[in-house]
């Protein structure tokens, strides 16, 4: 853990638009040169899928690897915890260098309880929700959250596509009047999605294939944080 949970706030506040890096997508082989290459293009953040073969089907990397990250970069990183019961492991996720550790709704019965027990531990609570899950399941959250990741895909694996359900939740959460959340989206995000999200008050993009699977990662970070400046909601 380094920074504490003002300034990873107020950092990525700053960063808005901005393109976080899903590192799922990258090539492991070569982890301390991929995390360099996005560095290097301009991310303001990490974003590390964290999945348990439980709460999704798929299996990717757990501490170990959040360690390893955190000995290769001060960029803050966020952990989003695809993970059943993630009150029994995000103490040592924030141990690991987790800056904002993001839990799933669906995941424990006392979401509220979670988040609480993240901020004591001084790092950003996140909370993020699947498409079929409505708004109203996170409402009693948002006084305890410093971000909220909408789903634009049911999660477990990068590449799929954006379910658009994802803007509607944006726009309503943008609607509210006070003190918000960071808004943050998560899924099937590229040139052509960016915009939309961005339009419907999206302020954080987790991207993974998009950058990845393209040659020149700084040309890509900075065509998609043009474009989500351009749309950007005003508020
Ligand atoms: C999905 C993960 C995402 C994913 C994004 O389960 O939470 O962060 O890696 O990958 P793309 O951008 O390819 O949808
Ligand atoms: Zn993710």
């Amino acid at each position: 853990m380094g920074m504490s949970r003002q300034s990873v706030v107020q950092c990525l506040r700053a960063a808005v638009p901005g393109v976080l890096p899903s590192l799922l997508m990258c090539d492991f082989g070569h982890l301390a040169d991929e995390v360099a290459r996005v560095e290097a293009a301009g991310a303001p953040a990490l974003h590390l899928d964290v999945m348990d073969g439980h709460f999704v089907n798929n299996l990717s990397y757990g501490f170990v690897v959040v360690e390893a990250v955190r000995r290769l970069t001060q960029l803050p990183i966020e952990t989003h915890l695809m993970i059943d019961q993630p009150e029994r492991y995000v103490e040592r996720y924030i141990k690991a260098g987790a800056d904002l550790v993001t839990i799933h709704v669906e995941a424990t019965s006392d979401p509220v309880a979670v988040l609480q027990q993240i901020r004591a531990q001084g790092a950003a609570a996140g909370l993020a929700f699947n498409p079929p899950t409505p708004l109203t399941a996170i409402e009693h959250c948002l006084p305890h959250c410093d971000s909220v990741l909408v789903m634009s895909v049911n999660p477990g694996y990068g590449g799929q596509a954006f379910e658009p359900v994802a803007l509607e939740k944006l726009r309503a959460l943008s609607a509210r009047s006070g003190e918000r959340p960071l808004l943050e989206i998560d899924g099937g995000i590229h040139a052509e999605t960016i915009g939309a999200a961005s339009a419907a008050g999206a302020e954080l993009y987790s991207v993974g294939s998009a950058i990845f699977h393209a040659p020149d990662y700084r040309t890509t970070i900075a065509n998609l944080t043009h474009t989500a400046q351009q749309q950007r909601k005003q508020t």
